[in-house]
């Protein structure tokens, strides 16, 4: 369980710059899924971007999600509490899932893809990101770590547009010093 300071502490930061640049260059997005969508960011952006979204998270983040939307934007976003294993998605254009599919434990994580790709429309997008072996958290028990031909075949139903490898010395979201070894991934539903 993540602690509430994570999610004060990383409110109101900018959304991605990956889903950015995406949703720039695919206007024909409608619908969404922001898979453990913490404190909203991509979620707000979505909504902002007159995209329906799905916002699902293990723990109840509602009072984050909604902060300084318009009555309209808000109406775009539906929460649901509940554990990536257990829930049940609806059809969308795109899911999204940023530093969340990582702290699945990897048995589970096949099944979660499957899911992923059922729930996306024909011609539909993943983005998301996973934890490489050079991460200072490798080795906790709980968390995915993965090598490239790992993710290549957790996502072999999927073509895979972009993989980008990223290291870096940076910060947590509760401000403790960390290695960030991270792979960020756009594919699409063939
Ligand atoms: C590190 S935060 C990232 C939040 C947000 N995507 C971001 O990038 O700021 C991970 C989020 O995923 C949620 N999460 C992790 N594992 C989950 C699971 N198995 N089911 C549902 N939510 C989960 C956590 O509750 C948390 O809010």
């Amino acid at each position: 369980m993540i602690e509430k300071e994570y999610y004060k502490n990383t409110a109101g930061r900018k959304a991605q710059g990956i889903l950015q640049k995406f949703i720039k260059n695919n206007p024909q997005i409608k619908t969404a899924i922001d898979l453990g969508c913490g404190s909203g960011n991509e979620t707000r952006f979505l909504a902002k971007n007159s995209i329906s979204v799905t916002a699902v998270d293990a723990s109840d983040v509602s009072k984050f999600l909604y902060e300084d939307l318009t009555e309209d934007e808000k109406k775009r976003i539906s929460f649901i509490q509940e554990r990536f294993s257990n829930v049940e998605l609806p059809k969308a254009d795109l899911i999204i899932s940023f530093y969340a599919l990582p702290f699945v434990r990897k048995e589970l994580l096949p099944k979660i893809i499957k899911k992923i790709y059922y729930s996306l429309n024909e011609d539909g997008y993943l983005i998301c990101n996973f934890f490489g072996k050079k991460d200072s958290w490798y080795g906790f028990e709980k968390h995915t770590f993965l090598e490239k031909d790992e993710i290549e075949d957790l996502l072999k139903e999927f073509k895979i547009l972009k993989m980008n490898e990223i290291e870096r010395d940076g910060e947590t979201g509760t401000h403790e010093k960390k290695h960030w070894h991270i792979y960020w991934i756009i594919a699409k539903k063939c």
